[in-house]
């Protein structure tokens, strides 16, 4: 389990969940209750693009209570594949350059934004609204 935390998307919304690796991110914000607006759900619209930040888990800090063991932490563990058609869709809103596109591709990293509806959970996130 790893930690997301949601910032910025409204009232009562502003919190931090527990999601397993893997499970879909749209997927755990709808189920606790944040609202992402969606529109295809097939990575096409753009209408689910979310600012993301990885976060780095520690222990020792209190307000970030990771299940990440840090000592094992890898960041090339947690790299993320992102399929040509969210790169192609980021690129087309402008919400990312070409160049950040084939640089994800090249080295299976995922952009600062991300459709929520294509992002699968690989580590602990801070997520805010793409604006
Ligand atoms: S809902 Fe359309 S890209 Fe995610």
């Amino acid at each position: 389990m790893v930690n997301i935390i949601f910032c910025g998307f409204g009232e009562g919304m502003d919190k931090r969940v527990f999601a397993k690796q893997g499970d879909l991110l749209l997927r755990v914000a709808l189920n606790n209750g944040v609202l992402i607006p969606t529109d295809c759900k097939d990575g096409m619209c753009g209408s689910c693009a979310v600012r993301i930040e990885e976060l780095d888990s520690n222990p020792d800090e209190p307000i970030f209570e990771s299940k990440v063991d840090p000592d094992l932490w890898n960041k090339d563990k947690y790299t993320t594949y992102m399929e040509d058609k969210e790169l192609h869709t980021l690129v087309e809103m402008g919400a990312i350059s070409k160049k950040e596109a084939e640089s994800a591709q090249q080295y299976a990293q995922q952009t600062p934004v991300r459709l929520a509806c294509q992002c699968i959970i690989k580590g602990p996130m801070l997520i805010k609204p793409f604006e």
